[in-house]
């Protein structure tokens, strides 16, 4: 039995009694312990993490992240949990979720009808988007419905059919693994679907990922009543296509890169309906898994090896997942 298999059979904590210590000190309640990831995604599902940390202003991220690194603590950046499956045996390390304190929205007008928005990496989506349609900014609409926040829309590239966020953005801000702030032009992020490449910048054997302070956004000026008609109607198309009021994390595959979409594959596959445990397959779009009440993060895991093996079997096709899979089995 390896090191990580053995600490996931005895839950033994990645932290130790001093950074403990340290973390209270620095962030009293706005640290916790042991806290369950199911109260944290949307998926409703996921164990324990070491220790859940919501920093509120970038001098303490920067610390943080300094720390963490020194005395070789792993650590998980989350946004909204929205795109996030966490498995039952939960997370060792430190979860920093960036939300409050990072969550600023502010415009300039540049010349002609263009402007620039400007906002924290833990704006939420819909935040964003009613701000852009209350003002007048076309660019936002394509991101009507899409759930979480700016930053982990920025790293998986968010998006729908009307366009995704290497669209719009000009510029992002990160903390890099070094805690160092670098603002990175639009040319230095390499986006493809749902997904964005950070290359020399991370080393992924070793590093988590860099964490978004801040973005800019090109919009133009525009009418706000027929931004605020177009924005009621993709929202009512999502509504129309999408299962509603249940806990998922949206899409769980990525379409395929040729031909069907994920949704039609595994509706093809008549497993529409299709349960494991509370995880069930969504009547309404093939493409969600949700979480029916008690659903466990092995339940997902189960429907995702039977959807990927029916829908292989049948078509010949690979699906990858969308959803980011993270955590220690139970
Ligand atoms: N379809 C079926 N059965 C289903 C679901 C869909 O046959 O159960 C068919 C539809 O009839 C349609 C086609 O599949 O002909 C595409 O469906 P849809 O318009 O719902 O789009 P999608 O490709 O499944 C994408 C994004 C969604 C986004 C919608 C709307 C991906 C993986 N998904 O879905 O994003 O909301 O377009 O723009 O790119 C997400 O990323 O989490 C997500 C839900």
């Amino acid at each position: 039995m390896n090191l990580n298999r053995a600490a996931e059979k005895t839950n033994i904590m990645a932290i130790d009694q001093k950074t403990r210590q340290w973390l209270n000190q620095r962030f009293r309640q706005r640290v916790l312990f042991q806290e369950p990831m199911s109260r944290h995604t949307y998926f409703r599902v996921g164990g324990p993490a070491d220790a859940f940390v919501t920093p509120e202003a970038g001098d303490e991220l920067a610390a943080l992240v300094g720390w963490l690194k020194e005395n070789g603590v792993p650590y998980l950046v989350i946004g909204g949990g929205t795109n996030l499956l966490v498995k039952d045996g939960g997370i060792q390390g430190v979860v920093i979720a960036i939300g409050k304190g990072f969550d600023t929205i502010s415009h300039e007008e540049k010349s002609g009808d263009a402007v620039l928005l400007t906002c924290g990496g833990g704006t939420k989506l819909q935040a964003l988007c009613r701000y852009a349609v209350d003002r007048g900014l076309a660019g936002m609409n394509f991101a009507v419905g899409i759930p979480g926040t700016v930053g982990g829309g920025i790293v998986m590239n968010a998006g729908t059919r009307y366009g995704c966020i290497g669209d719009v953005i000009n510029t992002a801000t990160i903390l890099d693994p070094g805690a160092n702030r670098v603002k990175l032009p639009r040319k230095r992020l390499a986006f493809s679907y749902r997904s964005l490449d950070w290359g020399a910048l991370i080393n992924s054997e070793r590093d988590a990922g860099p964490i978004i302070l801040e973005a800019e956004f090109g919009l133009n000026r525009s009418d706000p009543a027929v931004l605020r008609e177009a924005s009621d109607r993709i929202a009512k198309e999502r509504r129309r296509r999408q299962p509603q009021h249940v806990p998922s994390a949206g899409c769980f595959f990525k379409n395929p890169a040729s031909g069907k979409t994920a949704g039609e594959l595994i509706d093809r596959a008549g497993l529409k309906g299709r349960r494991i445990g509370d995880a069930e397959i969504s009547v309404a779009h093939a493409n969600f898994i949700v979480n029916k009440g008690a659903a466990t993060a092995r339940d997902i895991l189960e429907l995702r090896d039977l959807i990927q093996n029916t829908v292989w079997t049948l078509f010949n096709i690979q699906l990858e997942t969308e959803v980011k899979i993270v955590g220690a089995s139970a």
